[in-house]
């Protein structure tokens, strides 16, 4: 994740995030003494969660609000600031996890070489992040909002990677990365807050769609989004969001030792 994130928020109102992502656990099945990495860690949820198995996990996340706050409800746990694309561990890790951060990750070819390479050969990978389609009610609301306060082409403001099961497991393998599982699947996300979930979801997560306006055009945004967001996102008293997922499951190829892929 980037930097500027409200990490108590992120821990309150959004617990959700983690929550969704503790069916990711089983899959990549953590051992005593394994070496784990969890890529955009958040707040650490997770990673102490995998930590429970006995493995020794390193949570990195570009955020140092989410890492200090992760620090101290974790304080036993290792954590480190730091963007995914420029992390420079290499053969280091038996697994690595991420859970609902990829899609801020650009560029993604760069992230998945240094997934890919942080790795020890054999090594397994498993990712779950925004695919193809995610949020694209919530983005329309956002693109209706940002044209009315007179933004004339918002889509340049989209922050967003949401690739197709066939784009990313072509990167992937590009990578070094051999891909056992690829899925993509809907999972409505039902937002907090009654009716202002939806205006809570993008002070939480649209920063970047709302960077050019200033204060009051900003909290007229978060009143127009429920205006112009599309009638199949609202549900009786509330907002659910239109998540769309993309889970992958690999493992590292390549000989036991030589040259990483770069
Ligand atoms: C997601 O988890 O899909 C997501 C979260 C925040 C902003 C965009 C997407």
């Amino acid at each position: 994740m980037s930097g500027g994130w409200n990490a108590s928020l992120y821990d309150g109102s959004h617990g959700f995030v983690a929550q969704y992502g503790r069916a990711l656990v089983p899959l990549l099945e953590p051992r005593a003494g394994e070496r784990i990495l969890d890529v955009g860690c958040g707040t650490g949820q997770l990673t102490a969660e995998i930590a429970e198995s006995g493995a020794r996990v390193v949570g990195i996340d570009a955020s140092p609000a989410m890492v200090a706050q992760a620090r101290e409800k974790y304080p036993s746990l290792e954590f480190v600031t730091g963007s995914v694309c420029e992390m420079e561990y290499a053969e280091e890790f038996d697994a690595l996890f991420s859970n609902a951060v990829l899609h801020w990750v650009k560029p993604p070819e760069v992230a998945a070489r240094a997934m890919a390479r942080a790795l020890k050969p054999g090594g397994r990978l498993v990712v779950e992040f925004g695919g193809r389609g995610n949020v694209a009610g919530l983005v329309e609301a956002a693109y209706g909002a940002l044209r009315r306060l007179g933004i004339a082409e918002p889509e340049g403001l989209n922050p967003w990677y949401y690739p197709s099961v066939g784009e990313y497991t072509a990167l992937l393998e590009a990578s070094g990365i051999e891909v056992t599982l690829a899925m993509l699947f809907e999972r409505p996300t039902p937002l907090q807050e009654g009716e202002a979930g939806i205006a809570a979801w993008f002070r939480m997560f649209g920063g970047a769609l709302m960077a050019p306006l200033h204060a009051e055009q900003a909290a007229e945004f978060l009143r127009l989004v429920p205006e112009t967001a599309p009638a199949h996102l609202r549900r009786e008293g509330g907002w659910t969001a239109d998540y769309w997922r993309l889970r992958v499951v690999g493992r590292r190829n390549g000989p036991k030792t030589g040259a990483c892929p770069t």
